[in-house]
Parts: structure tokens; C-alpha cells; sequence
């Protein structure tokens, strides 16, 4: 059985693609069988990982019209995902995705696509990641309830700790309403400048509030995180020597350590 996890914050720009991609060839380094769920219509985790978006025929968006419509995706899905060279798979997604939310919101389990499209290849993956939208539409919602495990990154600044206590607000309602297995795996500090008295106060300040174990490892700020996917790569792939690449390493060891990571690997 997979655990799936939702890399998540309504907040633009905050990291979530980046963790998504760099997170998932991390986990792959460590002998896990990862899928990168890409559930927003930028589309930005499908070209980080070199795929022209325009040019997939079938992506998310019409396999999770397929469950709205009760159909068996299991062929369509198993055809949709891309192993293009990356040690891990891509479930690509499209500008398109964006009509789901009206086309699906008056079906009864319009909450539920995504968690049902996935059940299909639970045995084939240890972990599926999934890079949500900075909305909280339907499709968030989607993600938010096919998920076990929840990261928040968040940009090391005091503004975005607003967007922060509002994402553990949005955690409880769909704890209440919506998935209760859902669990805060925890918070990433992105793009820091550790040298700073801010980056600091803001790591002081999620550990307060939230407790040092949801603290996870800060992503310090580095260019070449910026620069990896116009190449289609991750930043092991682009830079392994950079210190992106060392902290997204960082990252993944610990986000096996405290998600309970039950999946062997190598
Ligand atoms: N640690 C970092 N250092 C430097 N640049 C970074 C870092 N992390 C992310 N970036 C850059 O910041 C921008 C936003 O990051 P990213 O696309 O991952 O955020 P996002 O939350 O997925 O955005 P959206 O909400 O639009 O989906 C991108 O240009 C990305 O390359
Ligand atoms: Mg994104």
C-alpha cells in the first residue's frame, strides 16, 4: 500500500512543485517506487520534469472525468503514467484540468475522484506525492482527501505565516468533514537565508507553534532550483553538487524518518 502525500499551501509560490519533483527523486534515490501526481492546471511538475504538457493526450483530467463518470480508468491511468527517464513516474496534468471543478461539482463524489483514481495503482508505488494548486478549489480538495500525509512548504518570511495557520485551519475541516486519516507529516521552510535574523525567527515561530517534530529540514534559497526545470531536470540531476540538492537530500531522509516509512528500499 502506497503512503500518499499532498504537498500543499494556497499560497503562490511557495515552494509546492519544487518539493514535489525534488522530494519525489530523493525518495527514488532511496530505492522507494515514487509517482508524482501533478493535480494543477499550470502544469508545472509536468514540465519540471521535461514533458510538454500540450502534447499528452489523456492526462488527470480526463481520467478523473472518467470516475466522475463511474467508468474503470484502471488501462487509461496505467497508459497515462510516464516513466520518461526520471527514477520516478508522472501523472501528467494540462491547462484543461481547470473546467473539472464545474464540469464534476454536482456529482455526490466530486470530493472523492482523485482518492478513487489512485486506489488503482496503490500497490504499484511506496509513496505517491502529490503537487497541488494554489487554490482551494475542488481539486485541492480532491488532493487533500487522497492523501495520508500532509507537507506544507512555506517561504521563510512573516507574511506566509498568515497562509500557514490558515492551511492547518483547512487540515482540521477536512479532518472533520472529509478524511480524518489525514495527518500533518509537517512544515518546510523554502528559499532561506539562514544567515538572517527573519529566516530564523519564522523556524523559531513554527517550532513554537506547531512543535520542533513538525519542523522539517529548511530549503535554503538557491538559484539553481530555479534553473532545473527549464532543463526538465530535478536538482540531482541538474547540480547534484549545489546546495538545493543537498538540502532536498535532507529532506527526503527525514521525511522518511518521521512519516514512519515502512517501504524498505535499497
Ligand atoms: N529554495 C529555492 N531557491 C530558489 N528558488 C526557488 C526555491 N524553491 C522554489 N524556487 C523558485 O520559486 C518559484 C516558485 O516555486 P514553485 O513553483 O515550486 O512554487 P509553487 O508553490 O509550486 O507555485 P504555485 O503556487 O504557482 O504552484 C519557482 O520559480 C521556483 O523555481
Ligand atoms: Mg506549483
Amino acid at each position: 500500500m502506497a503512503t500518499t502525500i499532498v504537498i500543499a499551501n494556497r499560497k503562490g509560490g511557495s515552494g509546492k512543485t519544487t518539493t514535489s519533483v525534488n522530494m519525489a527523486a530523493g525518495l527514488a534515490k532511496r530505492g522507494r517506487r515514487v509517482l508524482v501526481v501533478d493535480v494543477d492546471s499550470q502544469a508545472q511538475a509536468t514540465t519540471s520534469c521535461g514533458i510538454i504538457p500540450a502534447q499528452q493526450t489523456i492526462s488527470v483530467y480526463e481520467l478523473l472525468q472518467g470516475v466522475a463518470a463511474g467508468q474503470s480508468m484502471s488501462t487509461g491511468l496505467r497508459k497515462t503514467i510516464i516513466k520518461n527517464g526520471h527514477p520516478f513516474d508522472l501523472l501528467p496534468s494540462r491547462a484543461d484540468l481547470s473546467a473539472l471543478e464545474i464540469e464534476v461539482s454536482h456529482h455526490d463524489n466530486a470530493q472523492f475522484l482523485l482518492r478513487d483514481l489512485l486506489l488503482i495503482v496503490d500497490n504499484d508505488y511506496d509513496y505517491i506525492l502529490i503537487d497541488s494548486a494554489p487554490s482551494l478549489g475542488l481539486i485541492t480538495v480532491n488532493s487533500l482527501v487522497a492523501a495520508q500525509q500532509l507537507i506544507i512548504p512555506v517561504e521563510a518570511n512573516f507574511l506566509s505565516m498568515d497562509g500557514l495557520a490558515q492551511m492547518i485551519q483547512i487540515l482540521y475541516r477536512i479532518n472533520l468533514e472529509l478524511n480524518p486519516d489525514l495527518r500533518l507529516l509537517g512544515i518546510v521552510p523554502v528559499k532561506c537565508d539562514l544567515r538572517t535574523n527573519l529566516a530564523r525567527s519564522v523556524l523559531d515561530e513554527i517550532k513554537k507553534n506547531f512543535g520542533a517534530d513538525k519542523l522539517l529540514p529548511p530549503v535554503r534559497n538557491d538559484i539553481k532550483l530555479a534553473e532545473a526545470p527549464s532543463f526538465g531536470q530535478t536538482i540531482s540531476e541538474y547540480a547534484p553538487a549545489c546546495r538545493g540538492a543537498k538540502d532536498y537530500d535532507a529532506l527526503s531522509a527525514a521525511v522518511l524518518r518521521k512519516g514512519g516509512d515502512n517501504h524498505g528500499g535499497k
